[in-house]
């Protein structure tokens, strides 16, 4: 019997040998050991035309290279300085390990999950991503429509291109509203008041964005992404405008001649205290690290916090949110939901994030690398993927619901 598998084998063997001289294509997986076969076949793969084509989320950011010119693809992609926080995000999801348990009766896995008394179909959330007309056409109502067929929570940038009444109405139900304070109160107030009356349940303020007059982020890709795009492009920028900070149309009609940033440099607890009085729906703050930070702003009012490093984008800590997201959980102890973005690409990674306790998961670039590449239906296909693997893992890891996906379900990983 062994002996006639081994025969087996050999033949077998041998009509591939045999077959290399008339088959080209084959000798070159065989022969290019360096590369796994999922890179080989990728490198041979017919052109991905539609949405429902794309097998994950990274392949939608090679699709969005594609569509766009190199200013706005590097608007996507920059970090500050090297870059190396945003790689961190993303690469700190593979120091941690699933634990997978079996005898487990999965058969009614859900990824459900409540925020603010609203029904998610899973944990994910799409984060607030500013000047979406500069990647698609149809821009914020794009994503809000996609946020509409899939019932995912859409958090609308305060430096949109579209302003917030029009994407409530396509998002069908209400979004919430990020905040750039700016440095002028008359301007924050009227920001919040126009989010609050269109209908928003939440103001998000964005608290990692120090950027006032004088002070640049140091996005260096984004500038050598400039150099090399020559166009004149304003008219696909917010309001064909290069000055979201006086021409974004959640401004509109506010008396902007004072904003000089769109950041205070002093958000101080006081500050705080301030805005919390202002608003009458959610509060939340986003960009918090630390958990000192996060206990502060729940002792002064927040409704949740959210560990953010605005995808690396504005400052180089090498702190990946991942591995903040334990000191910001434990400080905060339950008493609000703690989010978390940055680097999420898998429904493993969202997976991880959840055992180490976050409420729910936000994405920044994927949905606008779905955008740029297949507009609502790509934003769709991002959300689908996403949701998909994240209940794959579930079941895998013996967690029918999100509440059972426990810190013990991870472990930091010993592989080197
Ligand atoms: C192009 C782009 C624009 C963004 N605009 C905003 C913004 O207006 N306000 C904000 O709070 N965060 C903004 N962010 C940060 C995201 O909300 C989110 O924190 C971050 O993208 C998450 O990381 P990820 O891109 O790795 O998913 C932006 C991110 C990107 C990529």
């Amino acid at each position: 019997m062994d002996k006639k598998n081994g025969q087996l084998r050999m033949v077998s063997r041998r009509s591939v040998l045999g077959g290399l001289a008339v088959l080209p294509a084959a000798a070159a997986y065989a022969l290019d050991a360096a590369q796994s076969p999922s890179q080989l076949f990728l490198r041979d793969a017919p052109p991905i035309t539609s949405a429902d084509q794309v097998l994950n989320v990274m392949e939608f950011e090679a699709l969005a290279r594609t569509a766009l010119p190199p200013a706005h693809f590097g608007y996507i992609a920059t970090g500050t300085d090297d870059d190396r926080t945003v790689a961190r995000n993303h690469d700190a999801y593979l120091h941690y390990e699933i634990r997978a348990h079996r005898f487990v009766d999965v058969s009614g896995v859900t990824a459900e999950r409540t925020v603010f008394g609203a029904k998610w179909p899973s944990p994910i959330y799409l984060s607030a991503v500013s000047g979406q007309r500069a990647f698609h056409p149809d821009a914020e109502l794009g994503t809000a429509q996609a946020a509409r067929s899939r019932s995912m929570q859409m958090m609308l940038s305060c430096v949109a291109s579209t302003p917030v009444e029009p994407v409530i109405q396509a998002r069908g139900a209400p979004i919430w509203q990020q905040l750039y304070p700016t440095d002028d109160w008359n301007v924050t107030e009227g920001v919040v008041r126009r989010a609050e009356r269109a209908g928003a349940t939440a103001i998000v303020l964005t608290v990692d964005s120090q950027v006032g007059r004088g002070y640049t982020r140091n996005n260096e890709t984004l500038a050598r992404a400039m150099r090399i795009d020559n166009r004149t492009c304003t008219d696909c920028h917010v309001n064909n405008s290069h000055d979201p900070v006086h021409r974004a149309p959640m401004f509109e009609g506010l008396d902007v001649s004072h904003v000089d940033a769109l950041a205070p440099p002093n958000i101080t607890p006081q500050y705080l205290d301030r805005l919390r009085k202002l608003v009458t729906v959610k509060f939340m703050v986003k960009g918090v690290v630390e958990g000192e930070d996060a206990a502060l702003a729940v002792n002064h009012g927040v409704d949740g916090v959210i560990v953010s490093n605005h995808g690396g984008r504005n400052e180089e800590t090498l702190r990946a949110t991942l591995d903040c997201l334990p000191g910001v959980a434990a400080a905060v102890g339950k008493r609000v939901p703690v989010l978390l973005d940055g680097g999420v690409r898998r429904g493993t990674d969202v997976f991880k994030a959840i055992a180490l306790g976050a409420t729910g998961v936000g994405i920044g670039r994927p949905q606008v690398w779905g955008l740029a590449a297949f507009g609502q239906s790509g934003v769709e296909r991002v959300i689908d993927l996403l949701n998909r693997e994240l209940l794959q893992i579930m079941r895998q890891a013996g967690t029918p619901t999100l509440a059972d996906i426990k810190p013990t379900h991870v472990m930091a990983s010993t592989w080197r």
